[in-house]
This record gives C-alpha cells, structure tokens and sequence, in this order.
C-alpha cells in the first residue's frame, strides 16, 4: 500500500470542530481511524484527534477512486481526508459526539500512516491489564479518559501557577543532582564521574533549597517540581512523583493555611465547579488519631472509635481486662444495621481486622430484646447497656470491638472503619471534605535505632511553648506542623521551621545527631541560618494525588503520563536495566550482587 506524504495539505479543522453551522465548508481533517463500518456501498469511518470524533463518509458515487482506498483502511490508521462538510440525516444525527449532527463526505484521501493492530481497543471501556498498558503507554494515552485525566492535570497546574504568581509566589527551580534530604525514605544515588566514590542524591523534596531562598529574601517561593523516593509503592505513592512546592517569610502556620486554601479553592472552582467552604476545619493529631484512628481521617461518613476502657474493665471478659491491665486500651465501632450479618459473615470480618494486625475482633449484636454476642455473658446487663448507649447502638446494629496496645487498636479499627464504609457505599461520591490535622508530636522513638526521629522532618519547629519540655519530655513536644487531608488522603504536609541556627542545632543533638554529623550533612543550611535567615515556613502538596482526587481516579498511576510499576520499573522502557560495563568502568564502580 502507498503512504503518502502531507504534502501540501494543511488541517482545516481538528476532529471535534465541525458543526451545523460549517455545512457546506470545504475541509482538511487529518486523524486517527477509530472505526470503519463498511456498508457495501458508504464506507464510515470515524475519524480521531484529542478533540472529538468526526465522521467522514466515502461514496462511491462521488469519489471512486478513494472509495476503492478505503477498503484499506484499518482501526489506528493516520489519514488526512479533504472534504465538504452535510448535513446528517435526521435519523442519523449521534446526539452523544459535539459533531453529531455533521458528516464530511471525501473526496480527497491521504494514508500519512499505516498501524499494526493495537493490543487493546483505543477505547475507555476496555479492560486491560495494566502491565500492558504501561508497555504500550502512547496507545494507552490515546484512550479519551487518559487524554482527560493528562489535560485536567495541565489546566490543575497552570491554575496554580497563576494563583501563586498572583499571590506574590517566584517559581524558581532547584537541583536534581544534590545531597540527601531527610524525609523518611532512601535516596536514589548518582554517581559522580569527575569524583570518584562520590554521589549525588536526587532530591526527596527541595526543602533544603526552598529554605535557602527564604534566607536570600526571595520571601514567597514556589515549584511545581519532580522528587524523588526510594520506598515501598503503593496506590497512591511513586518513586519519583511530583510536588507543589512552597515556602513563605515572615508568616505563621495560619497564613500558610489560608494561602494555601485560596489556591485550592482556585483549583476546584475552576475545575469541578466547586464552591469550597473555608476555612477548612482543624484537628489536633491527637483527636483525629482518638476519633477516627488515623492521622487523615476520612470525614466524609461517621462510625467514630468509641472509647469504652470504663466499661469493659469492670467485666470478666479476660481479653479485655488483660489488655487493658497491660497498658492497652479498648475501643469500639459501630456499624449501622451490620445486626443481620451471620456468623460466617462476621468471621470473615475477623479475618480482616486479624489482616489489619488485630488479635481478634468482639462483637455484639444490638436487638430489641436484648443483646447476642459469644462475650454477652462476660458483663453485667447495665454495662451493655452502657456500651450501646455510648455507641449509639440501636437495635439491628452491629458493634465491633478491638482490645490492645492503643497503636493496634487505632490502626485496625481506623482500617475496619474504611473497610467497612466502601463494602457498605456509605461514603458520599462527589462530596470533598478537607481537613487540617494539627499539633502532630515533633519527635518519635524509633526503637530499631534506639533513638529519637523527627515525625515530620528535622527542620519542622516545636510550638513555642513546648519548646521548654524539648528535655524532660520530648514525646510530649507538639510540632508547629500541619498536614492537609482530603477525603482520607494526605495530600499535603508543611511546618513552620527553625530559623534560627542555635536551636536547629539542639534540635539535631535532640535527634542523635552529633555536631559532626550534622555539619556534614547539613552544615551549609546551618551555616546559612547564621547569617540572617528571616522567620519561615511552608508546605507540599502531592499533586499526582490532588489531580488523582480531581479525577476521581483509583491510583496515581492514571494521571502520571509514564509511572512506574509497584516493582518501580517501566515496562515501556524497560528501565531500570544493565548498563555497559565501560559506562561503570568511568563511574568507578563495579557490580556487587
Ligand atoms: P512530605 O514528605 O509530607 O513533605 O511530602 C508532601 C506530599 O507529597 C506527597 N507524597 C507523595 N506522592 C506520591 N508518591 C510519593 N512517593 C509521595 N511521597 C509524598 C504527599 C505528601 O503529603 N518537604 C516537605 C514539605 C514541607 O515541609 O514543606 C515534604 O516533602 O501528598
Ligand atoms: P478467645 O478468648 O481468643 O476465644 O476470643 C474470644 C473472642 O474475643 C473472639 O471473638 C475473638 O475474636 C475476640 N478477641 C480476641 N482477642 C481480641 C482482641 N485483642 N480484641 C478484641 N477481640 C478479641
């Protein structure tokens, strides 16, 4: 078959343009065949850009030469057609394609390519193994519902662009190839050839840089900017992923906030339509953690933790008074008319909650004579009564119970909870319910390490008036960090920090970090705070997560143009892959495994 060249044929009009008011027009449109319908006589072909559909037509009255052509043609062809733009018959207009009510018939047709025939159909509906597409990603983006996802991403960043540029923010870039930045997971290294032995890290996040800037008196910075981790992937994580980046001069964390929402605001008024009420609410960690058992709690529904240690430690339920002699707590949820769940159902409940690292799951039936439960027989009747009270239990409710370590408890009902919300459809599909999670603690134990890490990162400040409890009770220091969450997903996190070299520098012995190794690791930001860095603080936001949430998608994967794999590989590329050994010879390094 001949392919032609483009020649002198120049698009007119892309495929989603065309409408009644064009008929008669003389057109070019070029594009990709999504489907030929061969009706003995007419050829259909629907033809495909990243703006629409048109329907052009070959008829063998009119142009035979180029009807005869057609036959050749197949799904994925590139062709340009030259035409002139009817009128659809009445019972042919497609009311569901913007050009429904138009057709081109061809006289010209150009093959600018041919296609071999795709692994899967270019078309949202069809289900496809994601390794696949990830193999064949540039037939996946052509898919309407990816096209969608990639340009809502475009606009989401161009909108916060001009919201922070209106607000005062300079975009400024920072390096890839830098030193490692503490937040919390491996770095990925490079090796230097003009220094052998030595690496660059690619950047967790630039938040040494952006605090560097506010020491230059850039005072509002900003970036829309790629980082990079070595953890372990999930649904919403990637290796490398991209940031908002931001940090302010001069501001507390409420100025940081408001800013903050404004651009939000921005973002989803212009693209859902979205009025969002402000300010948005605000949780202590320790609220959210008690309440919801989670750090982002998800507030589009209720089912709260109801704390029942009280109650419970007057029975003669062993599994409860143990855990809580141990230290342990209890706690419950209730879920709303689960009552008629047979035994069956509720193991299997248990399976999931054992899943989620609990030891068991009690449970107890609310009726209206009374109470079903393998544990009823352990408590008095008026402490039943209590529970149900507390929890709300109404008669045909199923009350769920988790004894432990407080961290346990939290954890697995804060899963069963969320479990339990998307097995029953109770969580609302359109609302956006955003949160600020506040007063997180500054310091963890880790005890692998055997000592104090930064719960944020080292550079987040205490709250001023914790500041004098830094010695005698560390664990008790609130950060002047805040996290961002929506609809139980954080998609953000930022923190006023310590601008002043002095105390970042106790900060650092507090964590273990000896003064030697902190001036080697940190040295430049320390020095740099010494020499006038103004107060300062800022925030990220995740925006694969932001725009997977503005797309209403499952994974960050479908709103990345080239993600990797949960294994981090690309299987379009085959990366990451073997080098040449020449390649590692001028590197320095040899292969160890
Ligand atoms: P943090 O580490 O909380 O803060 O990161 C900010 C936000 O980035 C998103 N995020 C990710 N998204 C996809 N894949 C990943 N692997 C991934 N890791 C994090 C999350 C998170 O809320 N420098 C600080 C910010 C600051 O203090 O200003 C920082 O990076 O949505
Ligand atoms: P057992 O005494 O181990 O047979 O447990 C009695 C009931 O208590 C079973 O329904 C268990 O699922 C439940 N159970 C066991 N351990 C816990 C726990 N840590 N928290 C809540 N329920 C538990």
């Amino acid at each position: 078959m001949k392919v032609d060249l483009l020649g002198d044929w120049r698009r007119t009009h892309t495929c989603g343009d065309l409408r009644k008011a064009d008929v008669g027009a003389q057109v070019i449109v070029m594009g990709w065949v999504q489907t030929r319908r061969d009706h003995g006589g007419l050829i259909f072909v629907d033809l495909r850009d990243r703006y629409g559909v048109t329907q052009v037509v070959f008829n063998p009255e009119i142009a035979p030469q180029v009807h005869e052509m057609a036959h050749a043609l197949r799904s994925e062809y590139v062709i340009a057609v030259q035409g002139t733009v009817e009128v659809r018959p009445k019972d042919m207009e497609n009311p569901r394609i913007a050009t429904g009510e138009i057709e081109v018939t061809v006289h010209g047709l150009k093959i600018l390519n041919e296609s071999k025939t795709p692994y899967f159909p270019i078309e949202d509906e069809a289900e496809v193994a994601e390794n696949v597409r990830l193999k064949y990603r540039y037939l996946d983006l052509r898919r309407g519902r990816m096209q969608e996802n990639l340009l809502l991403r475009h606009r989401a960043a161009k909108i916060v662009r001009d919201y922070l540029s209106s607000q005062g923010f300079v975009e400024i870039e920072t390096p890839f190839l830098t030193r490692s930045t503490p937040e919390g997971a491996r770095d990925y290294l490079v090796p230097s050839r003009m220094n052998p032995g030595s690496f660059y890290a690619l950047p967790q996040s630039p938040q040494l840089f952006k605090q560097l800037l506010m020491v230059s008196g850039f005072d509002r910075y900003f970036q829309i900017v790629k980082c990079f981790r070595d953890e372990d992937l999930r649904a919403d994580r990637q290796p490398e992923f991209t940031q908002i980046d931001a940090e302010m001069s001069f501001v507390g964390p409420e100025d940081i906030q408001e800013c903050m929402e404004g651009m939000l605001e921005a973002v989803f008024g212009a693209i859902l339509g979205i009025q969002l009420t402000r300010p948005f609410p605000r949780m202590s960690y320790h609220e959210a953690m008690a309440r919801y058992g989670s750090d982002r709690p998800d507030l589009r529904f209720g089912m709260e933790l109801v704390d029942v240690i009280d109650v419970v430690s007057q029975s003669n339920f062993q599994v409860f008074t143990q855990a809580i002699e141990e230290g342990g707590i209890v706690k419950g949820i209730n879920l709303r008319g689960g009552g008629g769940r047979s035994r069956k159902e509720i193991e299997e409940l248990v399976g999931t909650a054992q899943s989620y690292g609990a030891k068991g799951l009690a449970w107890l039936k609310v009726e209206a004579e009374g109470y079903q439960s393998p544990i009823a027989k352990f408590f008095r009747p008026e402490d039943l009564q209590e529970i149900a009270a507390r929890m709300e239990g109404r008669p045909g409710d199923l009350l769920l119970f988790v004894a432990d370590g407080a961290q346990v408890v939290h954890e697995v009902l804060g899963q069963l909870r969320i479990h339990l919300a998307r097995e029953g459809g109770l969580i609302k599909t359109g609302a956006y319910q955003f949160l600020w999670v506040v007063d997180f603690p500054l310091l963890e134990y880790d005890e692998e390490q055997k000592r104090y890490v930064a719960v944020h990162h080292p550079f987040t400040a205490p709250r001023e008036e914790d500041w004098v409890r830094l010695k005698d009770a560390p664990l008790e220091v609130r950060a002047n960090a805040y996290d961002i969450v929506l609809n139980g997903s954080e998609i953000g996190g930022g923190s006023i920090r310590n601008h002043r070299g002095d105390i970042q520098r106790q900060l650092f012995e507090i964590l273990g970090i000896g003064k030697e190794e902190a001036e080697a690791k940190f040295g430049f930001l320390l020095e740099a705070l010494d020499y006038g860095a103004p107060p300062h603080g800022g925030i990220a936001f995740g925006f694969d997560r932001l725009v997977m949430m503005l797309c209403n998608a499952e994974s960050i994967r479908e709103v990345i143009p080239f993600p990797k794999t949960q294994k981090a590989s690309c299987p379009l590329t085959g990366s990451p892959a073997t080098v040449d050994p020449q390649q590692l010879k001028e590197l320095y390094l040899k292969v160890d495994i």
